[in-house]
């Protein structure tokens, strides 16, 4: 049996208890779980977050055990080592494989029936050692995959716009991480194509601006991580609208990380697409067209995704 109105977060580090506090202000749920390896972490978020019940949603909050998350609608896995400044989120595979060998088989043993929400890094790779590790159908294995990418994307490109970040339809697909591209051919904001639109506001350097927005946005967590040691709220908010995508069963599309069925000619791989997300978490994919250039970088980001699962025998 599920209950709808039961999250867990398993991690609660950076990511996982910035998660915790944005899914608690958000009304969706009223239970939530915390599960750590360090169990007196999870101890301490959990009585911290529910100091601030009180002021937004009654919840009850609490740190527990895979049996607590038995019957959670969602389980938002964060758990795992962070990039340190100069590491790519790829430099993270074996430590991330080797704790998901840790925790999703006990996730699998409780017979878990909800979504499972995967977050830790390389999160493409995770997410495909997820639905492997799990035996979940795919459809209910959902990396948060490119969903940051493209808030990053939108933010940049609203504020070079002067507009509202979300008018602006244009994703990031691909890897979450270095070789992840922008769908420029069909960016568009409110319907009118976006190169149009920059001409519209000033704006007639199309080729030099893309490349400096997309640069940045593939180095945004770069600059942050070498600022702060990590990046937890833009995932935080992303963690709470594919929430809110599910539990609404919203069919709204988000570029999620998912495994491929021969979608470009890919399969055997999760990789980020804009997709359909509903209460039962994949609906479909949803097939944007790509000129030649951006599907040539599509099939690169995905080659290297493979490798990388290739090496890790997953
Ligand atoms: P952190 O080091 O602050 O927290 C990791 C937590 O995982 C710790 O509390 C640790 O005790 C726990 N943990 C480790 N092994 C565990 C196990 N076997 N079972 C349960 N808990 C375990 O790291 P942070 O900053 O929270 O990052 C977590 C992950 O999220 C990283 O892999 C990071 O790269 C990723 N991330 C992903 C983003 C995305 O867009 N998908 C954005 C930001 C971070
Ligand atoms: C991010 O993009 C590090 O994957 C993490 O913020």
């Amino acid at each position: 049996m599920v209950n709808d109105r039961k999250v867990a977060v398993v991690g609660c580090g950076f990511v996982g208890s910035s998660s915790a506090f944005a899914l608690m202000q958000s009304g969706l749920f009223s239970e939530m779980v915390l599960i750590d390896v360090d169990r007196a972490r999870a101890e301490g978020e959990a009585l911290d977050i529910s100091h601030g019940a009180p002021f937004a949603h009654p919840m009850r909050i609490y740190a527990g055990d895979y049996e607590d998350a038995a019957d959670a609608a969602i389980i938002v896995v964060t758990a795992g080592a962070a990039q340190k400044p100069g590491e790519t989120r790829l430099d993270l595979v074996n430590k991330n494989v080797a704790i998901y060998r840790s925790i999703i088989p006990r996730i699998r043993e409780v017979g878990f029936e909800g979504i499972l929400l995967i977050v830790s890094n390389p999160v493409d790779v995770l997410t495909y050692a997820a639905i492997k590790m799990s035996g979940l159908p795919e459809s209910r294995v959902i990396g948060s995959g490119t969903v940051l990418d493209t808030a990053r994307l939108q933010e940049a490109l609203g504020d070079h716009l002067g507009v509202d970040p979300r008018d602006v339809e244009a994703y990031i697909i691909g890897e979450h991480g270095d070789s992840e591209l922008a769908v420029w051919s069909s960016a568009d904001v409110a319907g009118v194509p976006l190169e149009d639109f920059c001409e519209m506001r000033g704006h007639f350097d199309h080729e030099a601006t893309e490349a400096r927005i997309v640069d940045e946005v593939r180095h945004a967590a770069y600059e942050i991580i070498a600022r702060k040691y990590a990046t937890y709220y833009g995932i935080a908010m992303s963690v709470q609208r594919l929430c809110r995508a599910i539990m609404g069963d919203e069919k709204c599309i988000l570029p999620v990380s998912s495994l491929m069925v021969g979608e470009y000619g890919l399969s055997d791989i999760a990789i980020s697409m804009p997709t359909i997300i509903g209460r039962g978490g994949i609906e479909c994919r949803v097939p944007i067209s790509l000129d030649d250039e951006e599907l040539g970088e599509l099939h690169r980001s995905a080659a290297a995704l493979s490798e990388v699962i290739d090496r890790a025998q997953l």
